[in-house]
């Protein structure tokens, strides 16, 4: 009896030891985000992964904490990911409507596959949680922002349907491309900040897609290892992300996800 005892109350210390453990570990994980500011005709800060998708995708989901400091120019690109024969061939848009919220939207394989919300929450200077969902085979389109708190979602059909986005491409933070890593323009550039970006080769329902925007690695529960899964993009993983900054591009810590 006192050995069994003895092992209960063990490996209830075990159980409390390592779930706390990891609790800590992954709420204390230095959270990081990449600051673009102060394009200038010849300097571009950005950030850039070469090979930046490595398989071709007929699905994806794309998501991020965008911070806008300024609409320097009508319509600046968080995300650039061009390719030999796109420059567009994924691109996300922030274009300033007479209303002062910038509509939120994306091309697929050039500029004639566009779609897009006006978010009237969507405000500059605060940080903000923006998806992207598509898929080729029907053309399901998706854009959600802050899916925790005042979800702002639309959806459409027929979007790009058929195409696919092609592996072996260049994705830019921060400045928009005219051919894989270059061709940059100070009216296309981001002005702002960037956590969290994570990228899925597939589409994430909406459920997914609200847990990875509550900042997941400060939400553990008993089932964290299910959720650790869900929260990296297998595409692009943030907390192994894989971007080299230039011109200024600044990597520094954030609370955001605290
Ligand atoms: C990717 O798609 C291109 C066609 O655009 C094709 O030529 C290539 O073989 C594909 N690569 C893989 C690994 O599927």
């Amino acid at each position: 009896m006192r050995v069994q005892l003895f092992y209960v109350f063990a490996t209830t210390l075990v159980i409390v030891w390592t779930s706390t453990f990891a609790d800590a570990a992954r709420r204390g994980q230095p959270m990081y985000k990449f600051e673009i500011f102060g394009s200038t005709s010849t300097r571009f800060p950005r950030f850039i992964r070469e090979n930046g998708i490595n398989r071709n995708l007929t699905e994806f989901t794309l998501c991020m904490w965008l911070k806008v400091s300024s609409l320097v120019s009508s319509t600046e690109y968080p995300f650039s990911y061009a390719t030999q024969r796109f420059h567009n061939e994924l691109l996300t848009f922030l274009e300033s409507t007479d209303d002062g919220h910038p509509s939120v939207g994306m091309f697929i394989n050039d500029v004639s596959h566009k779609f897009a919300i006006v978010c009237p929450t969507f405000s500059l200077g605060d940080w903000h949680r923006v998806c992207y969902a598509w898929r080729s085979v029907d053309g399901f389109a998706m854009i959600v922002v802050d899916p925790d708190k005042d979800p702002c979602e639309v959806t459409m059909t027929d979007f790009a349907k058929g195409k696919m986005i092609q592996l072996g491409g260049t994705i830019s933070l921060g400045q928009e491309q005219t051919f894989p890593g270059g061709g940059f323009t100070l009216d296309q550039s981001f002005d702002g900040e960037y956590t969290e970006v994570q990228m899925f080769s597939e589409i994430l329902d909406t459920e997914q897609i609200f847990r990875i925007s509550t900042c997941l690695s400060c939400e553990v529960d008993r089932s964290y290892n299910y959720e650790e899964q869900e929260i990296r993009g297998d595409i692009i993983d943030w907390m192994n992300h894989g971007f080299v900054g230039y011109d200024g591009g600044v990597i520094s810590g954030t609370n955001v996800c605290r």
